[in-house]
């Protein structure tokens, strides 16, 4: 009798610490409510090293982007002091409203140091979001770890900028992993690609897109 009691509490916490996760990581569809905003190659603007072809840092092949560039690169124009980068920014320009960026990425174990994807402008600073990967780990800049073990696999990023509730949420796989202030409104912009971080960053670094699409909520 006091055994099975006893056994009834343990299940019953193990309930409420299964529902409590659960609940945490909870897989939604971030795109509920926003509308999906037709894209095609005029919405493209292609950055990588001023002094090297594009096709020498990226190609398209069968659907799916592949950028990648090296530690030792030119920046993209000339006199600039930013790291190396080929990235695709995405046109439109926001300044207000609710945006959503989603695309499906591969991040080859090795690369380090890496933005794959950003929200470039801000009122405070340049960028409102930089999501790096270090290690296999996606960060939030340098330091807040958003997810890990991401290297070698495909896996899904929505990222959401509300501009004017001034907030921006990060999902990974459609669950909910990271939600930050933003750095108030200006002219705002996604980009995805591979771009060096200030510091440990690889020789080498690659990512892979596909499936990218840019949401506006209704
Ligand atoms: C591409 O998109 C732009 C901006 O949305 C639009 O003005 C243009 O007509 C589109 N071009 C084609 C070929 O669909
Ligand atoms: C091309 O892309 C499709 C869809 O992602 C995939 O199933 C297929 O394996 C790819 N083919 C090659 C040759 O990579
Ligand atoms: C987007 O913003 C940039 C400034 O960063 C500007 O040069 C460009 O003309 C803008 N494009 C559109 C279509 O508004
Ligand atoms: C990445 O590569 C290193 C060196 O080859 C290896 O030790 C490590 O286990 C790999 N990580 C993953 C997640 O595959
Ligand atoms: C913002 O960008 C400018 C121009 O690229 C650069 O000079 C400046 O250092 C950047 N500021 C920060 C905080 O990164
Ligand atoms: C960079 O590497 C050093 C030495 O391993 C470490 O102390 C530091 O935390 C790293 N910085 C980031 C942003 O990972």
């Amino acid at each position: 009798m006091k055994a099975s009691y006893h056994y009834m509490l343990i299940f019953l916490v193990a309930l409420i610490l299964f529902l409590n996760d659960a609940h945490m990581v909870s897989v939604v569809d971030p795109t509920y409510g926003f509308v999906q905003i037709v894209l095609n190659e005029s919405n493209f603007v292609y950055q990588k090293p001023y002094d090297t072809p594009l096709d020498q840092r990226y190609i398209y092949k069968n659907g799916t982007h592949r950028f990648w560039v090296y530690a030792d690169d030119k920046p993209f124009s000339l006199g600039s002091n930013t790291q190396p980068r080929t990235e695709i920014r995405l046109l439109p320009n926001y300044t207000s409203g609710v945006w959503q960026f989603e695309g499906l990425a591969f991040v080859p174990n090795g690369t380090s140091g890496a933005t794959i994807v950003q929200v470039h402008g801000a009122a405070h600073g340049n960028t409102t979001a930089l999501l790096r990967i270090y290690n296999g780990e996606m960060r939030f800049y340098s330091t807040q770890v958003i997810d890990v073990d991401l290297y070698d696999r495909w896996f899904k990023v929505n990222l959401i900028h509300d501009v004017d509730g001034g907030q921006v949420m990060v999902f990974i796989d459609n669950k909910e992993r990271f939600k930050i202030h933003d750095q108030g409104p200006g002219l705002l912009y996604f980009k995805f690609g591979v771009y060096g971080a200030p510091t440990n960053i690889s020789y080498y670094m690659e990512s892979r897109w596909k499936d990218v699409k840019i949401y506006k909520r209704c």
